[in-house]
């Protein structure tokens, strides 16, 4: 375990708060507002291709001088089942036909994982942000290699130990240790294998004590009092997803925010069926709908999310957000709502206040 002011200096951060990479709801405005409030900022670009990706990665820089984080996701490429994804699409047309619209008449993978994205390793070595983050797995060798010689500090996610132990051997530089509790999709390398869920705490004091690599510990965290307990259990910082999906510069719609200030807040659910892996939602019609289909695979990461993405956005012209993807983690009835920048200055004076 390396000490936190030696890691954050390595970061080049002063607070031992990192605002979550989350793609479709964090911004480069937010991530800049993060930055130069004195913690780390990030943009997810895992949905992202590469242009689109050097796009953001040059709006976080006219922001700010402070460094930031670029997430990636590196999941096991999908194997398209036309069968399947026919059945899926099914399957959800009496919600289509409810909404008066078609469902999709095939369904197909909406980004690529960075394993098979030479462009956007490529747009990295070329763009050189400070930071650079993996979620769903790590990349191969060589980028690893590249990505190191260009400076990039490197971060992946874990949630388990042996996760956190293949990146260590990777040569990753700190691990990202994602509780159970956390909002958005599940980091597991395998979405297939057992999962030992493991909590934000058990996993961040685990992975403190059976690994060298300094621990973001991820979930459940939405103030400076829990951030201070992650601190405790030996982490080096903590990394907030919800607490931010509320800020200004959100790209988080209307129904989303106003479903995160409702009762469905404490009913947060890890479902398959939006995206085809294991992700925590908010409670919504789909949630309950997957949880009807369980017993019933749905198509491949990120195959299956090209039809929730349809029904949301069919839902969505007739006013109604209950197909949304909206994630959040367990802390979601603690979320607040106001700049992001203020809500790092509150974050921190509540750290500074427990600490005293
Ligand atoms: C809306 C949302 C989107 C997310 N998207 C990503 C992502 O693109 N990449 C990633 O590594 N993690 C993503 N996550 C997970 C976060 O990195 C982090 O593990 C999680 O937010 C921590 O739990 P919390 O939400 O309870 O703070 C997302 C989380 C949320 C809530």
């Amino acid at each position: 375990m390396t000490s936190s002011p030696h890691f954050l200096e390595k970061l080049g951060v002063r607070l031992p708060i990192v605002q979550a990479p989350m793609a479709g709801v964090s911004s480069p405005a937010m991530a800049a507002a993060v930055g130069n409030a004195g913690a780390l900022g990030s943009i997810g670009v895992g949905a992202s291709n590469a242009e689109a990706a050097g796009a953001m990665i040059a709006e976080v820089k006219a922001q700010t001088a402070a460094p930031f984080n670029v997430n990636l996701f590196v999941h096991r490429p999908a194997v398209a089942d036309p069968a399947r994804e026919l059945a899926w699409i099914a399957r959800f047309r009496p919600q289509f036909e409810a909404f008066g619209a078609e469902p999709p008449a095939r369904l197909t993978e909406i980004y690529r994982s960075l394993v098979v994205d030479d462009a956007m390793i490529a747009m990295l070595l070329e763009t050189r942000p400070p930071i650079v983050s993996f979620h769903f797995g790590l990349p191969g060798e060589g980028a690893i290699r590249a990505l190191r010689e260009a400076g990039a500090v490197l971060l992946a996610t874990a949630t388990s130990l042996k996760e956190a132990r293949a990146a260590e051997s990777a040569g990753i530089d700190a691990v990202v240790a994602q509780g159970y509790e956390a909002g958005g999709h599940r980091g597991v390398f395998d979405p297939d294998a057992p999962d030992d869920q493991l909590s934000a705490s058990a996993l961040t004091r685990l992975l403190a004590l059976e690994t060298r690599l300094p621990v973001i510990a991820a979930g459940g965290v939405m103030d400076g009092a829990g951030i201070a307990a992650m601190l405790d259990l030996g982490a080096a910082a903590a990394q907030l997803g919800t607490a931010f999906i509320a800020c200004d510069e959100s790209l988080a719609d209307a129904g989303y925010r106003a479903a995160l200030f409702s009762d469905a807040a404490h009913h947060t659910t890890m479902t398959r069926v939006i995206s085809g892996r294991p992700a925590r939602s908010l409670a919504n019609r789909f949630t309950a709908l997957g949880d009807e289909l369980a017993p019933e695979a749905p198509p491949a990461y990120p195959i299956a999310y090209d039809l929730g993405k349809a029904l949301h956005a069919a839902g969505k012209a007739r006013g109604d957000y209950g197909f949304g993807a909206q994630w959040a983690g367990q802390g979601a009835p603690l979320a607040r709502s106001m700049p992001a920048g203020d809500l790092v200055a509150w974050l921190a004076a509540e750290l500074a206040a427990v600490r005293r």
